[in-house]
């Protein structure tokens, strides 16, 4: 399912502070995963708080093209029976992702080392995004590949009869990259190991332990994350309960402390080591930032956050803490658009391969809006408090996040923001536009409905 509608311009402008409790919908990482390791295990997984996001639906989409069968009974509760690893079918059709870069590059991992055919296709974003990131260590494994030059799709692979288990540096600090090598490494024979010199998120390593593979993680001398896998184990069915995303918790939270008067709890949200740099970061920023509830379930911290309007002062973000925040850059532009002084932020490569080149789509935004800002290479430094902020449009560039952080903007600028198209905020926050409105938001399209 691409993202086929036409766009949609929404308007955020200044109104009441915003109030209240909620629970934003579940973990995209986490749901993608649910659904992929459920299709490779044998026997019955039930997932409850799925996110049912655009990104999400294609997912579940190639695992179905793959030989699952995935039922919904109720709002995110889904059924999937898995088609067992080793036995995926071959895809009759082509598989569209849309714009779900995760969705595509763990399924190239699980279907690369598998003997089956297959053609991913995705929309203009997807098209742009590197894939021989993924690409090269499959074609060490044994896949082949058809693609056009670049290694962007539409591309087809097809894996061999046996692969060949692999070691792995990955080179770039990427969830993706690291998940589609463990993934494939899975119907290998042997040990495939990943070695990861800066840590990302780890939802592949703890959710196949929990599905039954033989993975363990140690650390290298130079401190490089080592992870081991052993291959073609039996994957045995769980029920996973997916935890509030804290990427899409991000937006109420900055929303609450640049909204003056405002008071805003969200529930539920997932507060793994890896995700939680926006928060770290908004604290150094004088954030009023609460932790409550903190709990651990399934196998992971989450907790209750709540925030309330705050005196923002500029920091310098350490580069290292960018892979526990890589995809809040946007929204940290945001509130750094309303804290006094200057807020750098170095190490920013990855941002230019993301849904848009998110660093110059912020910049490009931040600029339209009167938040004066430097763009480097792969930094940015946000200039606070200097100006009237807000009055104009910014272009999305089928970036959901784009959309929505400059929907925050607008939240407490001093004149509206319009973005040029919000119906994209359904490829990870579907509930985005209601939520914010029983927060007291003012969002609204051109019609002026609201959601
Ligand atoms: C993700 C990894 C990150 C992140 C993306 C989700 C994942 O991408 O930006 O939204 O679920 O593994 P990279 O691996 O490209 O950094």
């Amino acid at each position: 399912m691409s993202h086929v509608s036409s766009p949609r311009p929404m308007t955020a402008r200044a109104g009441s502070a915003l109030q209240g409790r909620i629970r934003v919908p579940g973990d995209k990482s986490v749901s993608h995963r649910a659904l992929m390791f459920g299709a490779l295990a044998v026997g019955r997984t039930t997932v409850r708080g799925l996110l049912e996001s655009e990104d999400v639906l294609n997912t579940a989409g190639a695992m179905r093209a793959v030989g699952a069968r995935i039922e919904r009974s109720a709002e995110g509760v889904y059924a999937i029976d898995g088609a067992g690893l080793g036995s995926l079918l071959e895809p009759e059709h082509v598989i569209d992702f849309g714009n779900a870069g995760t969705g595509v590059r763990l399924t190239m991992g699980i279907l690369g080392t598998h003997p089956i055919a297959a053609t991913f296709v995705g929309d203009a974003s997807l098209s742009r995004r590197p894939m021989g990131r993924v690409l090269d260590p499959l074609r060490q494994m044994g896949t082949s590949v058809i693609a056009r030059s670049g290694d962007r799709l539409p591309l087809s692979i097809r894996g061999p009869e046996v692969a060949l288990p692999l070691t792995y540096r990955v080179p770039m600090p990427s969830a993706q990259v690291k998940s589609a090598v463990l993934l494939a490494g899975l119907n290998a024979p042997g040990e495939t190991t990943v070695v990861e010199p800066v840590a990302t998120r780890d939802h592949t390593e703890k959710m196949l332990a929990g599905f039954g593979a033989d993975i363990s993680v140690t650390l290298d001398d130079a401190g490089a994350r080592v992870i081991r896998l052993k291959g073609q184990p039996e994957l045995k069915p769980q029920d996973i309960d997916v935890p509030g995303d804290p990427s899409s918790a991000a937006f109420p939270i900055v929303a609450a402390l640049i909204v003056p008067g405002s008071d805003v709890t969200v529930e539920n949200v997932l507060l793994n080591e890896h995700r939680t740099g926006l928060i770290a970061t908004l604290l150094e920023m004088g954030a009023e930032i609460e932790i409550l509830n903190e709990r651990s379930a399934g196998g992971e911290r989450v907790g209750d956050i709540r925030a309330r309007s705050s005196r923002l002062k500029g920091v310098t973000v350490p580069a290292e803490r960018a892979p526990s925040m890589i995809d809040e850059y946007p929204v940290l532009a945001v509130a750094a658009a309303f804290a006094q002084g200057d807020t750098h932020m170095p190490g920013l490569e990855e941002l230019r391969v993301k849904e848009s080149d998110r660093l110059a789509a912020v910049a490009r935004g931040l600029e339209a809006n009167g938040v004066p800002c430097r763009e480097g290479e792969a930094e940015l430094t946000v200039t606070g408090g200097a100006g009237r902020i807000g009055g104009g449009t910014v272009a999305t560039h089928l970036d959901h996040r784009i959309a929505m952080s400059f929907l925050v903007l607008g939240l407490a600028g001093e004149r509206p923001v319009t973005v040029d198209d919000g119906a994209v905020i359904a490829t990870s926050f579907p509930t985005f536009t209601s939520l914010f409105a029983g927060l007291g938001a003012d969002i609204a399209d051109r019609e002026g409905l609201t959601a």
